[in-house]
């Protein structure tokens, strides 16, 4: 090591010390983490410690245009850990680099929440394989050029937890890990001010636990204990299981739910000063231990609260964040064909500091929550009820004339806040458009349902950040019906778009004319093409582009003096626009990327005029 960095880790370490200090001042519990770090640098493979070494001179090695993502759940696309290694061609082939596996440590059936509900850190439900499996995947894939992806659930661990039984049994000790209560006193004070997670899945924020005759917090599920961090144990504990994980070979730790995972009285025990202060000492932890890895921080909050889970740039606490609101803005945009939010959103994006990296994606396991800018709307007079309600009854296709078909999430009617679930297909049309045209009803529904979700998908690959792909949603994968039938999932509608991936689905990807074809193919054109241009790198200024029509949203990459204009046309109906060359440009003539065509303004004009078919896009590179 040289001296340089040598110094760097001892400045790491003085500031892991000091913030632990700060919040536990327990010099015997620091001791006891310090061996924990020495552990897991002690037990990190040689393999690891080499690709540490390429990524701490390369610490943005993830901001990379070439990485394409896809999520996926490991027994839903090859029904175990060794299933999906065997399926790692189909996901070359799809030129996937990142994979996010979805939760697969042990957890109890019939209340698992999708593996959300973790049982043992360190073991791998047994269905699935083993954690030899695992690093033997990661091994794989690294031999590939593929960056693994793995949930770290922090904030709760499940009611079968060692720890949560050992509770129950009464052991004082394991109960301080929790916040357990004799009586639901100080319960019902937290209930004032904190708001509930699912209102009507697993309404109220404490369980009643009969074995011990008290009261626990649990703002998830019943049986999702929270985790007390106010109890540096649970650090300690916590923080080594990470390490563990981090030392299977996962490139990208996703921290699941952090901003609940401190509470205080009074508060609405989100977003507190605690968590942040956590965030950066696990981020050191890494550092110190496995520079490599990259935190992935899952934080579904209004936009003001998120950004600051990136930290300040010197001292970082996410690397990357889910850019959950361009997400759901997008969503708003299509049910109202109107950018106006999108565009204003992308202005914040946009000038937010290099080290702001987003994860971008259309859909993931969970539902889409309407945490639209509200106050931003209201200028329109949209009112928050009445749109939640409009854009829940546009996508569950009760709004007259929708095309799109998703159900409701945690529809609790006092409160008007329900959400969303279904794949991208179905909520873009694909589903109706198929039952018409098998109804002889003609393609054109089925057409408008593609060119929406090709629209969708290249806007994504126009953001800067990591893509990431939904597994199906490359072949323009249905909802699936049959959780309806199940009674461990028929309470939770996400299972809509979590049905297991269709291999035969798939291979039609190959035969000219399928859907799977086309919306694949377009894909992964859309992929070649980001790829290749520099104007797509991560190190590109981008501006939003207003293209006067509030129907479709414009966005503009520079870098290095080539500038690229992609418009999107967010409506069924087809719209002109003017494409204005920057001022002092010279050069007058675009041309579309993706389809190689020329364009050019009319004689003494500076401006192109732009055709778009309804839902119509284009990359245009200034010649
Ligand atoms: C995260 C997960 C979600 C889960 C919740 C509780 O938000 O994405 O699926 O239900 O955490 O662990």
């Amino acid at each position: 090591m040289t001296d340089g960095k040598k110094a760097r880790k001892i400045e790491l370490f003085e500031e892991l010390k000091w913030l632990y200090m700060e919040l536990y001042g327990d010099e015997e519990a620091f001791g006891y983490f310090v061996k924990i770090l020495e552990k897991n640098a002690d037990e990190r493979r040689p393999s690891l410690q080499k690709l540490d070494r390429i990524r701490e001179d390369d610490e943005q090695w993830y901001h990379s245009n070439k990485l394409l993502g896809m999520m996926l759940y490991v027994q839903n696309f090859g029904g175990s850990i060794n299933g999906v290694k065997s399926n790692l061609p189909y996901l070359e082939e799809c030129g996937i680099n990142y994979l996010h596996l979805m939760p697969i440590l042990d957890s109890t059936k019939g209340k698992s929440d999708g593996g959300y509900a973790v049982s043992d850190f360190r073991k791998i439900r047994p269905s699935l394989g083993t954690m030899e499996d695992l690093e033997n995947l990661a091994d794989a894939c690294h031999e590939k050029g593929i960056s693994l992806c793995f949930d770290f659930v922090l904030n709760h661990t499940s009611d079968e937890h060692a720890w949560a039984k050992a509770a129950k049994a009464g052991d004082p000790v394991a109960q301080s890990r929790f916040f357990i209560y004799d009586n639901w006193d100080i319960p019902h004070k937290y209930e004032e001010t904190v708001p509930q997670v699912f209102p009507t899945t697993a309404p109220g924020n404490f369980t009643w636990c009969d074995e011990i005759q008290k009261v626990v917090m649990t703002t998830f599920h019943n049986y999702q204990w929270d985790l007390n961090y106010a109890n540096p144990m649970v650090f300690n504990d916590m923080t080594d299981n990470l390490l563990y994980l981090a030392n299977r070979g996962m490139d990208v730790i996703r921290l699941d739910a952090i901003p609940y995972i401190w509470k205080e009285l009074g508060t609405n025990c989100r977003n507190l000063p605690q968590v942040h202060k956590i965030i950066r000492m696990m981020h050191l932890a890494c550092q110190l231990v496995c520079p490599g890895v990259a935190l992935l921080g899952e934080v579904v909050m209004e936009p003001r609260e998120v950004v600051p889970y990136f930290g300040p740039a010197e001292k970082p606490e996410c690397d990357i964040l889910y850019n959950v609101t361009t997400m759901c803005t997008t969503w708003h945009s299509l049910a109202t064909r109107d950018v106006r939010l999108l565009a204003h959103q992308m202005e914040q994006v946009c000038k937010l500091p290099g080290n702001c990296f987003f994860q971008n994606y259309l859909r993931c396991h969970d539902d889409i929550g309407w945490g639209l800018d509200f106050a931003f709307l209201g200028q329109f007079g949209i009112e928050e009820v009445a749109h939640k309600k409009y854009l829940n009854e546009w996508f569950t296709g009760k709004w007259p004339g929708s095309w799109a078909r998703g159900e409701l999430y945690n529809d609790a009617a006092d409160l008007g806040d329900a959400r969303t679930c279904g794949t991208t297909a179905s909520l873009c049309g694909l589903e109706s458009g198929i039952l018409e045209a098998l109804d002889n009803k003609g393609g054109e529904s089925l057409k408008r349902g593609i060119d929406c979700d090709l629209m969708l998908h290249a806007w994504l690959f126009t953001q800067t950040g990591i893509p990431v792909i939904y597994s199906g949603d490359e072949i323009g994968q249905l909802n699936d019906y049959s959780y309806h039938e199940d009674p461990a999932h028929w309470e939770d509608s996400r299972y809509l778009h979590r049905g297991k991936f269709d291999f035969g689905l798939a291979a039609l990807r190959k035969k000219k004319g399928m859907m799977q074809q086309v919306i694949y193919d377009g894909l992964q054109h859309l992929k070649n093409v980001r790829a290749k241009y520099d104007v797509f790198r991560s190190d590109a200024n981008v501006y939003v582009y207003y293209t006067g029509d509030d129907r479709v949203m414009g966005l503009m990459r520079e870098y290095e003096g080539q500038t690229l204009v992609g418009l999107f046309n967010f409506s069924e109906h087809p719209a002109d626009v003017k494409l204005y060359p920057p001022d002092e440009a010279e050069s007058l003539t675009w041309v579309d990327i993706l389809t190689d065509a020329e364009h050019g303004p009319r004689e003494g004009e500076r401006h192109t005029d732009m055709h778009l078919e309804g839902y119509g896009f284009c990359w245009m590179l200034q010649k």
